[in-house]
């Protein structure tokens, strides 16, 4: 049964220039009759997406260029997208990644995965919260990932961080229970996105594989999780058997075969 109709409403799409978010905006717009607030910092991206879904879809766009890690980046979001119309949704998408081994890492980069990964989602969350409780409806979806769930060699903040988005997502679940907002997270494996490219990961394991999901089926089962207003999606067989040997493993072993899987390929 669905908990969410967003037909006409105003959903907020975090990260909407490529990737997973590029594709929810489009599913919103093109199933579900979604007017959108789409955002990210690639605004000419972003403007190309608003006219390809305005041409294809009778659904409203706006566009909401914003650097989320910028210390004013999420109330400038807030603040615009409040002003289009009232929201009734927002999806906690933007999201950033270091791979490699640590002592390459700058701490630059790591700070940037923790303001973007948590630090944005966990005020975007609150500030939309409030919004909704004021509205009496309304959905967040938090994008989190398997890495939530896994502690990653050679990706541990981006895992710590996603831990954290996680963590905070159920928790703020369970206290708004009966509020009848639905507080939802989608945890996804490899998805073949630009996330994949720039991080350097693909020289690990091919866009292309199996094993990384591609992005338009993602967003379809966000999408209709989150609309069953579903507490923790897990897409993908594969990656659901994954968790229940997660669960079941001592954590130990579980951390020892996530760093034979990544280990940089230069190291082998
Ligand atoms: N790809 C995977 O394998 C995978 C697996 C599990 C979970 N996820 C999660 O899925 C979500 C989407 O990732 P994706 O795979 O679609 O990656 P992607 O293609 O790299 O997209 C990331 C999005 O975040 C935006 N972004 C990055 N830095 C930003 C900043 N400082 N301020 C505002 N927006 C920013 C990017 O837009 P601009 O560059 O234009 O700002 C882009 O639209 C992330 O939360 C990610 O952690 C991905």
């Amino acid at each position: 049964m669905s908990k969410l109709n967003f037909k006409n409403k105003w959903v907020v799409v975090t990260g909407a220039s490529s990737g997973l978010g590029k594709e929810i905006a489009r599913y919103l717009a093109k199933y579900e009759k979604a007017n959108l607030i789409i955002t990210a910092r690639r605004v000419k991206k972003l403007e190309q997406l608003k006219k390809e879904i305005e041409q294809n879809n009778n659904t409203k766009v706006e566009v909401v260029g914003v650097d989320l890690i910028e210390p004013k980046g999420v109330n400038f979001l807030f603040d615009n997208a409040i002003k289009v119309g009232p929201i009734y949704g927002i999806i906690n998408n933007a999201g950033l990644t270091y791979y490699g081994k640590t002592e390459k890492a700058k701490i630059e980069n790591y700070n940037q995965i923790v303001n973007l990964n948590f630090n944005a989602v966990m005020k975007l969350s609150l500030l939309f919260l409030d919004y909704f409780r004021n509205m009496g409806q309304g959905g967040l979806l938090n994008i989190t990932s398997e890495a939530a769930f896994i502690p990653i060699p050679y990706q541990n903040v981006y895992s710590a961080s996603k831990h954290a988005s996680q963590s905070f997502t159920d928790a703020l679940r369970e206290e708004n229970r009966k509020t009848g907002i639905v507080i939802s997270s989608f945890a996804p494996s490899g998805i073949a996105t630009e996330m994949i490219t720039k991080s350097g990961l693909d020289k690990k394991i091919s866009k292309d594989s199996i094993f990384n999901m591609k992005p338009d089926k993602a967003a379809k089962k966000a999408i209709k999780a989150f609309k069953r207003g579903k507490s923790i999606s897990v897409p993908g067989f594969i990656n659901k058997l994954t968790l229940f040997f997660v669960h079941i493993f001592p954590r130990k072993w579980v951390v020892r075969i996530a760093g034979f899987i990544y280990i940089p390929p230069e190291k082998k």
